[in-house]
């Protein structure tokens, strides 16, 4: 079984995919967690590319083709075995990311993200849980979370002097604003309407156990 978690930047949805892999360990079942952009070695290079430097590094299109490449590697190299051998696989986004960040809002390209998709990736999560959350809440989240992690001390990001960027290493996306995220949070919601079978839209309000608890219940009998 192929379990995707999406969401918007802040929505709480890579908690909920280590909550998820938690509760189905505990169950009894091998479960690899992973995530996108990355989730092997070659996309987690990739992935660096991707989320590090100024939001306007790459164009829509170009952007598209770097996550396919770092979407096929991490096909090929965690998805794919891990199903062969009968584990649930929970990824941390996938290609509804794709669908919705650069088909959707980054700009008109939802016919070459179709296209390329079928192409070089074909294939769908069985289930996707989306964690819907009102963006000026998840951006206060995220500010919650980078007021702690900047507390610390990090090392500076590579390149970071010719391209410095908004406001941490990894938030080329979130520092593209409030309405960007808005037309993001419209895009998921979308989605469930375009695949209902697939896609199931999760309340992302509230603490972090009552959104694992509904998460938990929109699980298929086999698995819950
Ligand atoms: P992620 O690590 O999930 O960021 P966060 O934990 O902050 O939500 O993903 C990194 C960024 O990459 C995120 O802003 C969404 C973006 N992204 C796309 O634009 N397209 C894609 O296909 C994927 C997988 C991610």
């Amino acid at each position: 079984m192929f379990i995707s978690l999406e969401g918007i930047d802040g929505s709480g949805k890579s908690t909920q995919a280590r909550l998820l892999a938690q509760h189905l360990r505990a169950r009894g079942h091998e479960v690899v967690l992973t995530r996108e952009p990355g989730g092997s070695p070659g996309a987690e290079e990739i992935r660096r590319l991707l989320v590090e430097g100024r939001g306007e590094r790459w164009s829509p299109e170009a952007e598209l083709l770097l996550f396919n490449a770092a979407r096929r590697d991490h096909l090929e190299r965690t998805i794919r075995p891990a199903l062969a051998r009968g584990a649930v696989v929970v990824s941390d986004r996938f290609a509804d990311s794709s669908r919705v960040y650069q088909g959707a809002a980054r700009g008109d390209l939802r016919t070459l993200v179709d296209s390329l998709h079928a192409l070089v990736i074909g294939v769908e999560p069985d289930l996707t849980l989306v964690i819907d959350l009102d963006p000026a809440q998840a951006l206060a989240r995220t500010s919650m979370r980078d007021a702690g992690d900047h507390a610390g001390v990090r090392p500076a990001p590579a390149g970071a002097a010719q391209s410095p960027p908004a406001n941490g290493p990894e938030d080329r996306f979130e520092s593209m604003g409030l309405p960007f995220q808005m037309r993001l949070r419209g895009g998921f919601r979308a989605l469930a309407d375009e695949f209902p079978d697939r896609v199931r839209l999760i309340d992302g309000s509230g603490d972090p156990e009552g959104v694992a608890a509904r998460v938990r219940a929109a699980l298929p009998a086999a698995l819950a």
